[in-house]
């Protein structure tokens, strides 16, 4: 054969770390973190092996945890200890996530980013105030603009307690503005948003539903998040964001949607977010479990392929076992 190209020259032991592409690297993942009000012990998360909710006296320890693999920034989420058809404990000055970010900025050193939403605050489940009738009525949805306010409540109570960062995953139109108009006028400026700016009406959601407790009573999120159909509505999406001011731009889920993640990296200059989302890590922990894949490397080459796509940072239930193996 006289072929004058052979890409396999590259692919010896020597030589592969040095013409590797795409690099992972244990400050490019964020780990989820789940306080709970309603529990004083730690109560393993079933859909999910190895993650946990904690109560509020344990945030501290699971920070620390995390912390000793390398990874250096936690997103909160808050499971109240009292549900209404508001979400009130969403935006309470002692609400869970307040008083979790509180005592962790306190005493870790980390960079702790919060999620704004309502879902596993209101008592019907929803990501914003519904109609009464919502009920009995499946086409009426959420109150778009009567949600912005408690969005932005929330979100300005969140960095009262020393949030350093805020990630509204509502889908309201608008939520991200509402959000960036509180933040200034409380004098958190200096504060960014992550906005879940392209986030799919996923199936893949379904084990965080169990883990927050945040599954609708009623109905679907088809009336807010985004059909798994449409790519060219994900850059409606994005833009609309930028416009309004979100300083990262988040695209969720991540495996099943890194065509969304390409398209983002490619038309914005802003730091692209991919969630790796609950059913992901599920998937691969229920074939590893029968033996038919290896969850290490199956874990790894998801992050990977997330940043090949064009994501700078991953949001990923595998932060801590891949930031160890690295
Ligand atoms: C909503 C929210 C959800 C997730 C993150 N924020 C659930 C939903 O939209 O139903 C899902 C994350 C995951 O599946 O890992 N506040």
């Amino acid at each position: 054969m006289n072929l004058r190209d052979r890409p396999r020259r590259l692919r010896t032991d020597g030589v592969r770390p040095l013409v590797s592409e795409t690099r992972l690297d244990a400050t490019d993942l964020i780990a989820p973190v789940f306080v709970d009000a309603t529990t004083d012990e730690r109560v393993p998360i079933e859909t999910m092996p190895g993650h946990e909710r904690v109560p509020v006296d344990e945030a501290v320890a699971r920070v620390e945890e995390i912390r000793e693999t390398g990874v250096e920034a936690v997103m909160l989420f808050g499971i109240p200890n009292a549900k209404d058809e508001y979400g009130s404990r969403a935006w309470a000055e002692d609400g869970v996530v307040q008083e979790a970010t509180r005592r962790v900025k306190a005493e870790t050193d980390t960079y702790v980013i919060t999620d704004v939403c309502l879902c596993e605050y209101t008592s019907h489940g929803h990501c914003g105030l519904v109609e009464p009738e919502a009920e009995e009525n499946p086409r009426l949805t959420v109150q778009n603009d009567e949600t912005l306010e408690l969005l932005s409540k929330t979100a300005v109570s969140h960095a009262d307690a020393g949030a350093d960062m805020v990630a509204p995953s509502a889908m309201a139109d608008g939520m991200v503005r509402a959000i960036r108009e509180g933040l200034d006028e409380s004098g958190f400026s200096d504060v960014p948003i992550m906005s879940y700016a392209a986030k799919y009406e996923s199936a893949f959601y379904g084990p965080f539903r169990d883990a927050a407790d945040g599954a609708p009573a009623f109905g679907d999120r088809r009336h807010y998040q985004m059909d798994p159909a449409n790519a060219r509505e994900a850059m409606r999406e994005v833009k609309l964001d930028v416009e309004e001011g979100a300083d990262v731009l988040m695209v969720k889920p991540a495996l099943p949607y890194l065509d969304i993640v390409r398209d983002v990296r490619e038309a914005f200059d802003h730091p692209v977010a991919a969630y790796n989302v609950s059913g992901e890590y599920a998937m691969l922990h229920a074939a590893a479990d029968k033996g038919w894949l290896n969850l290490e490397e199956t874990a790894v080459e998801s992050l990977l392929s997330i940043k090949r796509a064009g994501a700078d940072l991953i949001l990923t239930y595998f932060a801590e076992d891949v930031a160890e193996s690295l």
